[in-house]
């Protein structure tokens, strides 16, 4: 008898298993957790939960909008892995997320997404005596929640957030211990990152499931249509 094995989630095979009300689930907090949100949730609920977590322009993106081959790759990426999209402006790296948030909120996981700009944007203001949060405290949903997406990894120079690298690094270590899953998008390579950012980083993106995304900038082509659909959200 293994008692480690044992011991794992029937369903992720990683978190501790315990039995659920009906003795049917061996599975960990985490995967019953999901299991009964998904069960109790609403169609409205779901999309209020994407409204606060996308912005607009990308709230009505779905995974059926993508290439076909990529969608499949999506679906059956494996429940820790991590992921890395990239590619040149206006490929679609951004609504791809938002098509998987979409996916996965109504999969019944807790999502969070943040732009990367944005993150060095709070965490130098936490360094400020009249913030209310620590960095700490601002980091540590980052750290726990189901599933975490940051957008446009690389825009800044290293020399302006070289804390923010340092806090990055820190959060996709501790998801990666915790088999913990993040999906990342930017214009540079995994190797690019290296090179001009950080390697630890880089280290770690290194074993990501890496789709690169080519193709004209479709900005353009889009413009008309991704202005109808919202007009059908918003009216
Ligand atoms: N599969 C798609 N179906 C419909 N619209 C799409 C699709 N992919 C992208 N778009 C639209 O094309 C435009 C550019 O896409 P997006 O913003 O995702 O590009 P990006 O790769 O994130 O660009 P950047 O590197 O500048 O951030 C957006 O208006 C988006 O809504
Ligand atoms: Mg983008
Ligand atoms: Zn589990």
């Amino acid at each position: 008898m293994n008692i480690i094995l044992d011991n794992r989630c029937e369903n992720c095979g990683y978190g501790i298993k315990h039995t659920d009300g009906e003795g049917q689930r061996k599975w960990c907090f985490r995967c019953m957790t999901v299991y009964y949100r998904k069960q109790e949730l609403k169609p409205e609920q779901a999309e209020k939960t994407i409204i606060k977590l996308v912005e607009p322009k990308y709230t009505f993106a779905k995974l059926d909008d993508l290439d076909p081959g990529i969608k499949e790759q999506l679906i059956n990426l494996e429940q820790g892995r991590d992921l890395y999209i990239y590619g040149p402006v206006g490929v679609g790296k951004t609504f791809l997320m938002a098509a998987l948030l979409r996916h996965f909120i109504y999969e019944g996981f807790e999502c969070l997404r943040i732009n990367f700009d944005d993150l060095c944007v709070k965490i130098r203001s936490s360094f400020s005596p009249a913030s209310k949060e620590t960095e700490w405290e601002l980091i540590k949903p980052y750290k726990k929640v189901d599933k975490l997406f940051i957008d446009d990894l690389g825009l800044r120079s290293k020399e302006e957030s070289q804390f923010a690298y340092q806090t990055l690094y820190s959060t996709l270590n501790k998801r990666q211990e915790r088999i913990l899953p993040t999906y990342i998008c930017s214009n540079k390579t995994i190797n690019q990152i290296e090179q001009s950012f950080d390697s630890r980083i880089a280290s770690r993106l290194s074993t990501a499931l890496a789709i690169e995304l080519t193709g004209k900038d479709k900005r353009r082509e889009y413009q008309n249509e991704t202005i109808q659909k919202n007009k059908g959200v918003l009216e």
